[in-house]
């Protein structure tokens, strides 16, 4: 049977999915991305990872291609680079050197892409030619699909939303600049909020005391479900600073929708209620009332997953009508 396979480096975990020719997924799993800090390691223990996940289904499987999506990925070179999020830096050409361990074909792009392709394809985004996928992970990833096509820009880095700047003085961001989007929207960007917040006041809070590596976005959630203050004001912030944000996406490419996946979007109204208000009151007029804010709805599938897969399924009929 024919499958390909799908993966999703993401800054703390990377999630891989073997996807047959219907576009279900018929294992998953994850493993620690950040545990190697040699990328040699950790390729040779995602393959490991990958192959035993093949055994386990119990078929006899033949994988046609590898998609892989990633921070900071090339499309057009195959490599990533400089990602902020991730332990190595420079330029990795990661797609030699999957495409040496497992003799297939294998294609990368950033992983929002990815997601705004799985969700083009399988999910919510069905039939819509002009979206904005936001992914918001450790960090705060984009992928714009304009006319029915993912922008890719010159070299293959366009949609990178999450280091826009919102505040010229604002925090540190893992890219080297200051006041980037994603140091307040994202999975990290909330925690930080949420310190601020417990620094600057002193309303009783559940979330006091926490070390900031054990908070994490699902405390923050539950919290704020309970009516914790201090949790409420960290959604009410990041909704407000994504809001006011994508307001200015919209009057770039003038978006049916705009897509929300990943840890925080989970929340729900505790995200999305801000994060409309606030885009609704930055808007221009003739954009005002039309723009959905939705979320994703390949939150268990995985939109990464099935994006990178499909990377493959693209690439090998675009082979077959030329060949
Ligand atoms: C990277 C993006 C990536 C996003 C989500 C950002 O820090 O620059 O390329 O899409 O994180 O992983
Ligand atoms: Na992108
Ligand atoms: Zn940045």
């Amino acid at each position: 049977k024919d499958v390909t396979v799908g993966i999703d480096i993401g800054g703390t975990n990377t999630k891989f999915g073997i996807v047959d020719s219907e576009g279900q997924v018929i294992y998953q799993s994850k493993l620690p991305t950040q545990r190697h800090a040699d990328f040699k390691d950790y390729i040779k223990e995602l393959g490991t990872a990958i192959r035993q996940g093949l055994a386990q289904t119990k078929e006899n499987y033949n994988i046609q291609g590898i998609g892989v999506g990633a921070p900071n990925a090339n499309y057009f070179r195959g490599t990533i680079e400089h990602a902020p999020n991730l332990v190595w830096k420079g330029i990795i050409p990661i797609v030699e050197i999957i495409q040496k361990d497992f003799n297939v074909p294998v294609i990368i792009t950033n992983d929002a892409n990815a997601a705004a392709m799985g969700e083009m394809i399988y999910g919510n985004a069905k039939g819509m030619r002009d979206f904005i996928m936001i992914t918001l992970g450790t960090g705060l990833g984009s992928g714009i699909v304009s006319n029915g096509e993912l922008i890719y820009g010159f070299e293959g880095f366009a949609a990178e939303l999450g280091h826009v700047t919102v505040n010229p003085n604002g925090r540190h961001c893992g890219c080297g600049k200051v006041g980037c989007l994603e140091t307040y929207v994202s999975a990290t960007g909330i925690k930080r909020t949420v310190y601020k917040l417990l620094a600057d006041y002193i309303e009783e809070s559940e979330l006091r005391g926490i070390s900031f590596h054990d908070l994490s976005t699902k405390m923050i959630t539950e919290a704020a479900l309970r009516g914790d203050l201090v949790a409420k004001a960290a959604f009410e912030y990041t909704g407000k600073i994504l809001g006011s944000k994508l307001a200015d996406s919209v009057a770039h490419t003038n978006p049916e929708a705009i897509f929300i996946f990943g840890g925080l979007s989970l929340a729900g109204d505790l995200i999305f209620t801000p994060t409309k208000k606030y885009l609704e009151a930055n808007l221009m007029p003739i954009y005002k009332n039309k723009v959905k804010v939705l979320p994703s709805g390949l939150q268990n599938q995985s939109a990464p997953i099935l994006g990178a897969s499909s990377l493959v399924v693209d690439y090998l009929n675009k082979k077959s009508s030329v060949s």
